[in-house]
């Protein structure tokens, strides 16, 4: 089964709640079960972290075993070195997602510290940027 780890940053655990108007109505719980029962083929696992250190620790932690991250490190994205880094020290390959699009808001989201060392970046699709992200690990065409 192909194991991926889905990393989300700070913030994302108030979706549903959080400016609805960007992020939607649905909080990451409700959608990460629907996401399971869509991909029954996947072993698929969610972490949610506030802190910085601790989403490095989590990506060291699966970054050797998964078959893929799909990480959206929301607003470290724009600042953290120490994420870019770590994913540029695991085996496994990221697809950076963000819910928005973030090259339509302010210019500091335009910078992403993911995006060098992702494999893809997808982005502006909402909630379903993630299912997006999950079927790129589909066998292609
Ligand atoms: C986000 C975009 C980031 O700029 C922002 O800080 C977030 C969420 C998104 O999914 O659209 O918290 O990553």
């Amino acid at each position: 089964m192909t194991k991926i780890a889905i990393i989300n940053g700070p913030n994302l655990n108030l979706l549903g709640k959080r400016e609805p108007e960007l992020y939607g109505n649905k909080d990451f719980d409700a959608y990460f079960l629907q996401l399971q029962s869509h991909f029954i083929d996947f072993c698929l696992t969610h972490y949610q972290s506030n802190v910085e250190g601790e989403l490095i620790n989590e990506i060291q932690r699966v970054g050797f075993d998964v078959d893929g991250i799909i990480l959206n490190a929301a607003a470290y994205t724009h600042t953290s070195v120490g994420i870019g880094d770590a994913i540029k020290a695991i085996a496994a390959p990221v697809i950076e997602v963000h819910i928005s699009n973030t090259f339509s808001r302010e210019d500091f989201r335009h910078t992403s510290f993911i995006t060098p060392n992702a494999k893809g970046l997808i982005l502006g699709f909402g909630l379903d940027a993630y299912r997006l992200a999950i079927e790129s690990f589909l066998p292609k065409l």
